[in-house]
């Protein structure tokens, strides 16, 4: 029975590591590259022509008649910024896919020599596009201050990618419950900042959400504990943070939080250089 049990309680933590870590698995990733790679090609291929053609106006500019010139001038400064457009964010693409490539290298319980910010960074964006995919129409404004002066550290980034993720899905959920209670004027937030603590390094992410009250708080850890409705939650993914953090890494998660308010939850790693 007890051995039931446990096998039961391994596969619940299986699924809910691959579902936090939703469809991107590394193959996807991949084929994703090689079309992102397309785009922003021939988006700065199309600069270059729009260089050319820019050119051949001027040339001409005498057969030109003035207004149709102005009207040229417009068109070919937003296509230049529409392609410039096409390029930043295709970058952006490329780089998140690049951090979940190099996060899914990482075997197993592996400590390698990771850029936190970069880690953190990703993993807010992608727990943003993916919850912006399931919660359509609801908007929210996400801050954030990375202290680029932080070095290389020794972490699992696997690890420390899932438990960002619950994290952030987590604050994510908190923020959207509490539109559905509240006006228009209420701004779901959530504020994300990375910075050096002397010899640790810490990750505060913070959201304007529900709240937690008493009995939450006491359960917070507790495997199988949720609020959430039937199939939106396994009340598994903050035992799994906390033993990301304190077993794997010996940090230290804390939190505060207050109900109708929001909750703010802080991981401290030691800083260990490779
Ligand atoms: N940022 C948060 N704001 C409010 N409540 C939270 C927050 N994070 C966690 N909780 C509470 O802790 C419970 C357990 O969280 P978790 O272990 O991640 O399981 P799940 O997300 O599947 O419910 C949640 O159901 C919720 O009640
Ligand atoms: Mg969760």
């Amino acid at each position: 029975m007890e051995k039931a049990l446990e096998d039961l309680q391994q596969q619940l933590k299986e699924q809910e590591k691959l579902a936090s870590l939703g469809l991107l698995s590394a193959g996807i990733a991949h084929e994703i590259q090689n079309p992102l790679n397309f785009v922003i090609n021939f988006s700065k291929l199309s600069n270059k022509l729009l260089q050319d053609l820019t050119e051949i106006v001027e040339d001409n500019e005498d057969k030109i008649p003035e207004e149709d010139r102005e009207d040229i001038d417009d068109i070919v400064a937003d296509l230049k910024e529409n392609l410039g457009k096409i390029v930043e964010h295709g970058e952006r693409a490329i780089s998140i896919i690049q951090g979940i490539l190099l996060v899914s290298r990482g075997k197993e319980d592996e400590f390698l020599p990771s850029d936190v910010n970069r880690i953190v960074k990703e993993y807010v964006w992608l727990s943003y596009h993916a919850m912006r995919a399931s919660y359509k129409n609801f908007n929210i404004s996400i801050h954030e201050d990375y202290d680029t002066t932080i070095p290389q550290v020794m972490v699992i980034p696997q690890d420390l990618s899932r438990a960002i993720l619950n994290l952030m899905n987590n604050a994510y959920y908190a923020v959207w419950k509490k539109s559905q209670e509240s006006g228009a004027d209420y701004t779901p937030t959530i504020d994300v900042k990375v910075c050096c603590q002397g010899f640790d390094i810490e990750i505060v992410i913070k959201d304007n959400g529900v709240g937690m009250t008493n009995d939450v708080k006491q359960r917070l850890y507790d495997n199988f504990f949720t609020t959430k409705p039937a199939g939106q939650g396994t009340g598994l993914g903050m035992g799994i943070i906390r033993n990301i953090v304190e077993d794997k890494h010996h940090g230290k998660l804390s939190f505060d939080s207050e109900p109708d308010k929001g909750t703010r939850f802080i991981i401290t790693l030691p800083m260990k250089k490779s």
